[in-house]
């Protein structure tokens, strides 16, 4: 078997190559109850910092996605702590300065790129951060899309800017006042509310098992 060699929290294990770094953890015989969720790539909860041998280099990414190389030495992150400040969207309003106010830290920016170099998903942080500071609220929901909150960019910021944390907010107020209704959506939770499907949800729920797999298996997939 084409093997490497690894060093998972300062122990070295022979393993083989081509794993990701998360499987090479349990086939090195780590049971992962925390910095494992989804395991393809979108919950952001398997952030990992490497070091592979010669490199000075600090390197991020997620453990699910990232394949092992000969000499990686590896830590697993279970979660970064970041400052999260409490709010209630329906008191907060859709404008740039909201931004700002709930994480001053945005100010204090200075346009280093290291956030967009520790990104592993490939945005491109520091122009989110750019279109925060601008109130842009559209702007940074737009380029932070993708963000897993994986931490790994909060993580090597000098400004200590808590950017998932500050993206989720931008979402959360252009979702909420900024994007143009969906009057079928409206529709459809009217219809929820009025009842129309309260026969067939009794219907599934009082459905033993194995009609609800054959339920399941037939159901109309949309091609
Ligand atoms: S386990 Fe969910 S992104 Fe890696």
């Amino acid at each position: 078997m084409n093997e490497v060699t690894v060093f998972i929290m300062g122990k070295g294990y022979r393993v083989p190559a081509g794993l990701t770094i998360m499987k090479a953890m349990e086939y090195a015989g780590y049971r992962l109850t925390r910095g494992c969720g989804c395991r393809g790539g979108y919950c952001g909860a398997c952030a990992t910092v490497y070091r592979l041998k010669g490199d000075y280099k600090l390197y991020g990414d997620l453990a699910c996605q990232t394949t092992v190389q000969d000499g990686m030495y590896i830590a697993q992150l279970p979660f970064t702590p970041a400052e999260r400040p409490a709010y209630r969207l329906e008191e907060l309003q859709a404008r740039g300065e909201t931004l700002l106010a709930l994480f001053p830290e945005l100010a204090r920016c200075v346009a280093c790129n290291t956030c967009t170099k520790a990104c592993p998903q490939k945005l491109e942080v520091m122009d989110a951060v750019q279109a925060a500071l601008r109130g842009d609220i559209p702007g940074v929901a737009d380029l932070t899309f993708d963000c897993v909150s994986c931490g790994l960019c909060t993580m090597r910021c000098p400004a200590e800017i808590s950017h998932h944390h500050v993206w989720q907010l931008a979402r959360r107020l252009n979702g909420a006042y900024l994007t143009p209704r969906a009057p079928h959506v409206a529709q459809r939770v009217e219809e929820v509310r009025a009842g129309k499907f309260k026969g067939e949800l009794d219907r599934l729920v009082a459905m033993p098992k194995e009609g609800l797999v054959a339920a399941y298996k037939a159901r109309d997939i949309e091609p």
